[in-house]
């Protein structure tokens, strides 16, 4: 979701690193240590030097060919009403908002929605795809199950009548229908020679909604009493969760979905003086996005002041077992998390990378204690509640440092308002500005690759940048079309505190130079993009890059393959377009590389956008149905691996 127009304005934070730097001296000289620390070498600024002078090894491989990894036609750069993809590939509409899902899911019709219906039915906004294989039927036909996440909901094109007088518009029932469809969905997905279908009553179905499904909190924060309300007393247990963002699938099969922009669903005024004030305002909570807090106390700050900290987690879903409890592993911090991509290092332990998406938000990883045995994957099943999480410092000369977010450990004491683990993860952005951290552009999807020990940092734009904040790893004021960075763990190891990095290529135009994208030359001119977002690899080992916020160079939202190897190392090649209004989210290939999944989100969006005046009435095209955000499924016609 790109919140660039809607964050509200917390001056703390959108006035930018340097202003992330006064809220770290404001608040160790609040608390009296101003002066000793940063006399004494406890905090360490980061330079301003282009990333391209770097020192020290090189991180890629030696050119070997300039001829693409890619085999297919591009696309041209355009807008309109529809989606586009290569001559000889086939893009059939796979999942649409308020599909059925179960054998007695009532029939969509956008202008009865409620929320029992919508339960029944596939969610909205579809983000984070994940494809878990199952076993092939009975007559072969290849099988497995989607975990879709729901973001959120674009009130004015999904309610009819929310436009009317909006926000008082907004009945209980209204929200409540929103509730239903955010979360996510678990769908059994059957490949015939039609293409790919769900399995309508498949007893894998599932949804998971922000406000009817429970789950447990797990790790050092549960059963904090930051967590307590008055729903949970014993701060254990949620109802629910909501903007889910990116997300990953775990070594041993689990669903990972990343709580992203709370902020947005929560209203109301703590009252003076609160003890979470600090915490909500760097989280920018509450942002009232949504006008749940009307009629639900939940979502009022005033009357629940702790519900805010029980979001901003990573859950994980067994999506295999649709009875059981979703667990928000707080281990893994708390933040607008982006997503969650995971790896097994070489000794074994668990590795997951994790954008903070905002502008000056930061990148983090978590290493597990304890190790993934793949001859026995079910052996450790709560892995992801002990380990450490770090934080990233990227250095001018080319290092990544790793910072530990440890309660005890450097600045992380109850000098400074942190007396437990508990609060360090519940206020994770407050942690990780004591230990300065590189305030980035906005860190979105972060994928590594366990063949190279490559990871792939996608840093979509920050507008907000000044000629006086940029750095090595943001090294462009007003970054209107952001960045790649690759980070290169050594010689594969993903538990490593100390890191190499480089800038794959600055995104944007390279025909206006004041841009100063970094495209090689060899691109094309439909290949370069703006504002990459989400990310896939594929199972040979190329990256493919979904965008969002690309339409501000005029042109549609899509996927392009990323060369990062050899002579053409930063050259695209455009892949798919989405409809006018929509970004793209979730790109997912099968395990033999013969499908990609996209999500296509809040298609027929734009300025002045409702139910009855969207951009677009994609995928259906009837006008009594608004734009629908579908998962659609790629393949080549007559079958074999996309793009060989
Ligand atoms: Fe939900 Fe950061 O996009
Ligand atoms: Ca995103
Ligand atoms: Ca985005």
């Amino acid at each position: 979701m790109d919140q660039s127009e809607n964050q509200t304005s917390n001056p703390r934070i959108a006035e930018g690193a340097k202003t992330i730097s006064d809220l770290v001296e404001a608040r160790l000289s609040r608390r009296g240590l101003l002066g000793g620390l940063v006399a004494s070498g406890g905090l360490v600024m980061t330079g301003c030097v282009a990333v391209e002078d770097t020192e020290g090894a090189p991180l890629t491989e030696a050119p070997s060919s300039d001829e693409t990894l890619f085999k297919f036609d591009e696309i041209a750069r355009g807008l309109d009403q529809t989606h586009h993809v290569p001559d000889g590939y086939r893009a059939d509409v796979v999942l649409r908002w308020g599909d059925p899902l179960f054998s007695d899911s009532p029939d969509f019709d956008a202008n009865d929605q409620s929320e029992a219906k919508q339960l029944q039915q596939f969610g909205y906004n579809n983000d984070f795809l994940g494809f878990v294989p199952l076993p092939a039927d009975e007559t072969g036909a290849a099988r497995g199950l989607l975990c879709v996440n729901h973001e959120y909901v674009s009130t004015l094109l999904m309610q009819p009548g929310a436009a009317d007088d909006y926000p008082t518009s907004m009945t209980p029932d209204m929200c409540l229908t929103e509730m239903a469809a955010h979360g996510g969905s678990v769908v059994e997905l059957k490949l015939t020679e039609a293409g790919w279908a769900p399995v309508v009553g498949s007893p894998y179905n599932r949804r998971i909604t922000a406000h009817a499904t429970p789950m447990t909190l797990t790790g050092p924060a549960a059963g904090s009493d930051r967590l307590k309300t008055t729903e949970d007393p014993e701060g254990l247990t949620v109802a629910g969760t909501m903007n889910n963002c990116a997300g990953g699938v775990t070594p041993w099969g689990t669903w990972l979905m990343a709580e992203e922009n709370f902020n947005g669903n929560f209203l109301g005024t703590l009252e003076e003086g609160h003890r979470e004030t600090e915490n909500h305002e760097r989280y920018s909570v509450p942002s009232g996005w949504y006008q749940w807090g009307r009629h639900f106390d939940r979502y009022n700050v005033g009357k629940e002041p702790n519900e805010p900290n029980r979001f901003g987690w990573v859950v994980e879903v067994d999506p295999k077992d649709p009875n059981s409890t979703p667990k928000k592993r707080t281990a893994l911090g708390r933040f607008k998390h982006e997503g969650a991509e995971s790896v097994v290092a070489p000794d074994g332990r668990v590795v997951v990378y994790m954008g903070d998406d905002q502008r000056f938000d930061y990148v983090y990883k978590f290493v597990s204690a304890g190790r993934f045995d793949a001859d026995n994957p079910d052996a450790n099943p709560d892995l992801l509640d002990e380990g450490t999480l770090y934080v990233a410092r990227f250095d001018e000369d080319g290092w990544v440092e790793w910072m530990p977010l440890v309660f005890g450990e450097g600045l992380l004491t109850p000098e400074n308002g942190f007396t437990s683990q508990a609060d360090v993860l519940i206020e994770t952005r407050l942690a990780a500005d004591l230990l300065r951290a590189t305030p980035m552009d906005r860190p979105e999807d972060v994928e590594p690759d366990a063949r190279t020990g490559k990871v792939w940092v996608m840093l979509t734009n920050n507008n907000r940048r000044t000629e006086d904040e940029i750095d090595a790893a943001n090294p462009r004021a007003d970054n209107k079309f952001g960045h790649i960075i690759e980070i290169s763990e050594p010689d594969g190891d993903f538990t490593a505190t100390q890191s190499r990095w480089e800038i794959l290529v600055r995104c944007g135009d390279p025909n206006v130079a004041e841009i100063g994208a970094t495209w090689n030359p060899l691109t094309s001119d439909e290949g370069w993009y703006g504002s990459p977002d989400n990310c896939a690899i594929d199972p040979s080992g190329r990256l493919w890059v979904a965008t969002d916020g690309n339409d501000d160079t005029g042109a549609a939202d899509g996927i392009w393959a990323m060369e990062t190897t050899g002579e053409r190392r930063g050259t695209s090649k455009a892949f798919f377009r989405a409809p006018i209004g929509a970004e793209v989210c979730g790109p997912r290939f099968t395990p033999d590389g013969e499908t990609l999944f996209v999500a296509v989100q809040h298609p027929g969006d734009g300025d002045g956008a409702t139910f009855a005046t969207p951009t677009t009435r994609w995928p259906d095209f009837n006008d009594a149905v608004p734009p629908r955000p579908s998962v659609v499924a790629i393949r080549k016609k007559g079958g074999g691996p996309i793009a060989s």
